[in-house]
């Protein structure tokens, strides 16, 4: 494994399950310091053990990151613990599936508060310490933002957005040598593809998005996020890329 990370501060939300989970493991095995978020205690706590094994130092906290004050406080534990930010990988989400008559306004505002508002607040509160560290910010939006999707309109609409916030950004602060790129999976092997609870399913619109291929696991999105976060990657500015083995090509 490089170790392309020596003496870099990654703050990585979603840490506690699937991509979240294989992307901290990604940078800890690369040698960076890890801040981590997440709501769920028991598995944050499995994947900062995880970091730990692989030699990193990690500090994890429990942040709803549609909290305005969960994200400024860690956004700041996270400076005085480590003392810069240099990579912020916004990866915490939900999807919420219905038929969209019987979409209840509550699920359609939560999917945006996690996914889209959370990726907002993090961007916002972290960019003054990687403006210092002339960072690097990558957002997971998903190949729903790209071709429609039956049954999940709240969570489409919200990873539109976060791409539109990618390259909003990426144009605000390019100059001044700030990086944010997102990246846009499908068919990623986590909890989040599992069959969608729902009745009456057409089967012909649910499989339209899937890859050519199987479905991989998340650590292929997490050499994807470490490869734009990398020095390499560094010329890639306000990009998405699509990582869904040919579904929307
Ligand atoms: N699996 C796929 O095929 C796929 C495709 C496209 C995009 N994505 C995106 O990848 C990201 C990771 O999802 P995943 O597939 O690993 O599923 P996952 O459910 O395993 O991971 C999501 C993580 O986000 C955390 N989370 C949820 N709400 C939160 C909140 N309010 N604050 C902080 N953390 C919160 C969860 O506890 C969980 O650890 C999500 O943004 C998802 O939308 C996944």
């Amino acid at each position: 494994m490089m170790r392309r990370f020596e003496g870099k501060v990654v703050f990585l939300t979603g840490a506690a399950t699937g991509i979240g989970e294989a992307t901290a493991k990604r940078f800890a095995a690369e040698g960076a310091a890890l801040y981590l978020v997440d709501v769920a205690e028991e598995e944050l706590g499995q994947t900062k053990e995880a970091c730990r094994q692989l030699e990193a130092e990690v500090v994890s906290r429990l942040c709803d990151v549609s909290s305005e004050l969960d994200v400024s406080k860690s956004i700041g534990e996270a400076v005085s613990c480590f003392g810069r930010i240099d990579i912020v990988a916004n990866i915490a989400g939900i999807q919420l599936w219905h038929h969209t008559t019987e979409h209840p306004i509550e699920d359609f505002e939560r999917t945006l508060a996690v996914n889209l508002t959370g990726t907002f607040l993090v961007c916002r509160d972290s960019i003054p310490f990687l403006l210092e560290s002339k960072g690097s910010i990558v957002n997971v939006s998903s190949t729903t933002a790209l071709a429609g999707i039956p049954y999940s309109v709240a969570y489409a609409a919200s990873k539109a957005g976060v791409l539109a916030l990618t390259k909003s950004l990426a144009v605000e602060y390019g100059k001044r040598g700030l990086q944010v790129n997102c990246v846009n999976p499908g068919g990623i092997k986590t909890a989040m593809s599992r069959m969608p609870p729902v009745d009456d399913i057409d089967m012909d619109l649910l499989l339209r998005q899937n890859p050519l291929s199987p479905f991989v696991e998340p650590e292929a999105v997490a050499g994807l996020i470490a490869y734009l976060t990398s020095a390499e990657g560094r010329h890639v500015n306000g990009e998405y890329v699509r990582i869904d083995g040919a579904a929307l090509a």
